[in-house]
């Protein structure tokens, strides 16, 4: 379905029926172990929430790839083409392109989220500030196969993917999603993608528990949003947030844990939890520079450029489609 608003934005809806939450929420849990899509915590509260993890003092993330945006501008703007599509999958706040595009001149930039009031109210306000830019905001699942809309005007393509939210595919979902990306952005286009890095282990774990507690209201809030939505009976005071590195895996693994046995029902379903039983919510794996650029050559990428941070905590790699 297409919506065009009479405002400053195209805007296209192209999200499933909302149903599709309770399907996956069902099924995964019916799982053993029990997982659900960490897609899932994207509604409004859980962007917003997201929004302040990126503050947290412990989650290094997002101000260090913002650095390393910001140092090697120069450089990196070089490879955002004038008059160029400027796509951006997973777009949330639409902070980081704000660099990019202080920079550059790319003819449209289409951010695509799957959180449609957010990415509406983000959108218009970035077209607002700069009137100079054709915004078409896509509401989108992107983890699915991409669809963007028919523009009239189809330049040079960059696809901006920043904040290693790579690292929440499984590593060969990874590699079909860069092949999506790389169908979408066509030879001679590219990829700025921000991918975080394997370090100390002690670093991970705080990033992912900081003390102000946004992570845990992040995960938590997944709970919230089955209730709300689903008409399911969480009771949030009875599961605790759990983060943790996984070196075997090379990867962050979220959970909710449930502090005692209970049973929850959520339409006409119930479910047992045994003290101490989980959901697993999310994976964030973290790569090397070299493990990264071997995943994205499977995906038909060339790797171009890596900028790092003195401290080698994060990467920001360029790759070209040859
Ligand atoms: C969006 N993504 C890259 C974040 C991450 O670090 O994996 C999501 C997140 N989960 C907990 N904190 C942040």
């Amino acid at each position: 379905m297409k919506t065009n608003s009479q405002e400053i934005i195209k805007f296209y809806d192209y999200l499933p029926e909302t149903a599709n939450f309770q399907d996956e929420v069902i099924n995964g849990l019916n799982l053993n172990p029990r997982f659900v899509a960490p897609k899932f915590f994207y509604d409004e509260k859980g962007s917003k929430l997201f929004d302040e993890i990126c503050m947290a003092p412990e989650y290094y993330v997002t101000r260090t790839e913002t650095k390393i945006l910001e140092n090697n501008l120069d450089e990196i703007s070089t490879y955002i083409k004038d008059g160029c599509l400027l796509i951006e999958p997973g777009s949330g706040s639409s902070q980081k392109v704000r660099t990019l595009l202080n920079a550059s001149e790319p003819h449209a930039y289409l951010p695509m989220d799957i959180s449609a009031d957010y990415l509406r109210c983000v959108a218009e306000e970035l077209a607002q500030e700069y009137p100079w830019l054709e915004v078409h905001a896509v509401c989108v699942d992107y983890t699915a196969p991409i669809h963007i809309p028919e523009l009239p005007h189809q330049p040079y393509r960059v696809a901006f993917f920043p904040g290693s939210s790579i690292g929440n595919f499984e590593p060969d979902e990874a590699v079909q999603f860069l092949s999506n990306i790389a169908n979408l952005v066509k030879n001679g286009g590219g990829l700025l993608i921000g991918v975080d890095l394997k370090k100390d282990s002690q670093i991970l774990n705080n990033a992912y528990n900081d003390s102000e507690g946004s992570n845990a209201a992040f995960n938590l809030n997944l709970l919230d949003r089955a209730n709300s939505e689903l008409g399911a009976n969480f009771n949030l005071d009875t599961f605790t947030h759990k983060a943790f590195y996984n070196g075997d895996k090379g990867r962050i693994e979220m959970h909710l844990i449930s502090d005692i046995d209970q049973q929850v029902r959520i339409s006409d379903q119930r479910f047992e939890f045994k003290r101490g039983q989980g959901i697993h919510t999310e994976n964030s794996y973290k790569y090397t520079i070299e493990e990264f650029q071997s995943l994205a050559r499977k995906a038909g990428f060339t790797p171009l450029k890596c900028w790092t941070d003195p401290q080698s905590l994060f990467s920001v790699h360029y790759f070209e489609i040859a």
